[in-house]
């Protein structure tokens, strides 16, 4: 199965967001990433869920919501509310993180666990098996465009093998400074799910740009 890709509507253009999902919902991209920061666990705050609200009633693809905010235990379902298909919880901001996706999948979402550049993929060991998905952060949250770690080509490769022993079908997916480059070598250490923003909409043709990056073989 070919890789997704969900391009990241934090560098979208806000006052034309309706012709950018448009845009999206044309394009070959397979989700909508949309990244909701508080100003407390990322250094910056991006919008919240009447924005996600509004763009789910003209979204033809499923929200991939990212949520990088301190504590999303409180916000289950006003992220179900707003039109999420996968919810992404930190795993830094979780200490009870099973009780938190057992509740997202219990508000019938898929559930998806984060991990910033500084946390090892072994801490998944003990709840992988109950998960959708891994968020592997690929610059440290809180902006687009910013530059691609290199380890974290590593991080996928270790996450990949622990995934494929076990027979599970649980996705990765990479998020920050992904462009034909890196998403070339992000996708050869086994990413199942590219998130792109500042490359899809910085270019002159994004519809163009979401389909090089999913032709990447
Ligand atoms: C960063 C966000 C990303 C961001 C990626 O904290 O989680 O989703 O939009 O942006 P690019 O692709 O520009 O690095
Ligand atoms: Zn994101």
């Amino acid at each position: 199965m070919s890789h997704k890709i969900a391009p990241s509507i934090l560098s979208a253009d806000f006052l034309n967001l309706q012709s950018d999902i448009e845009m999206i919902n044309r394009s070959e991209a397979d989700w909508i990433h949309c990244d909701v920061m508080d100003g407390v666990f990322v250094p910056n705050i991006s919008f919240g869920f009447p924005i996600i609200k509004q763009v789910s009633k003209i979204a033809k693809k499923p929200l991939d919501v990212h949520l990088m905010i301190a504590d999303p235990n409180p916000y289950i379902e006003a992220v179900k509310d707003a039109g999420a298909y996968m919810m992404n919880v930190h795993y830094e901001t979780c200490p009870h993180l099973h009780r938190t996706i057992s509740a997202i999948r219990e508000a019938g979402m898929k559930a998806g666990v984060t991990l910033n550049p500084h946390t090892p993929v072994s801490v998944l060991e003990d709840i992988l098996q109950d998960i959708d998905m891994v968020l592997l952060m690929t610059v440290n949250p809180g902006f687009g465009g910013q530059k691609f770690i290199g380890h974290s080509l590593t991080k996928v490769r270790k996450l990949r093998e622990m995934i494929d022993s076990r027979n599970l079908k649980t996705l990765i997916e990479v998020d920050g400074g992904v462009n034909m480059e890196t998403g070339k070598q992000l996708v050869d250490a086994g990413a199942d799910v590219l998130v792109a923003g500042n490359f899809v909409f910085a270019s002159d043709n994004p519809v163009e740009t979401i389909h090089k990056l999913k032709s990447i073989v």
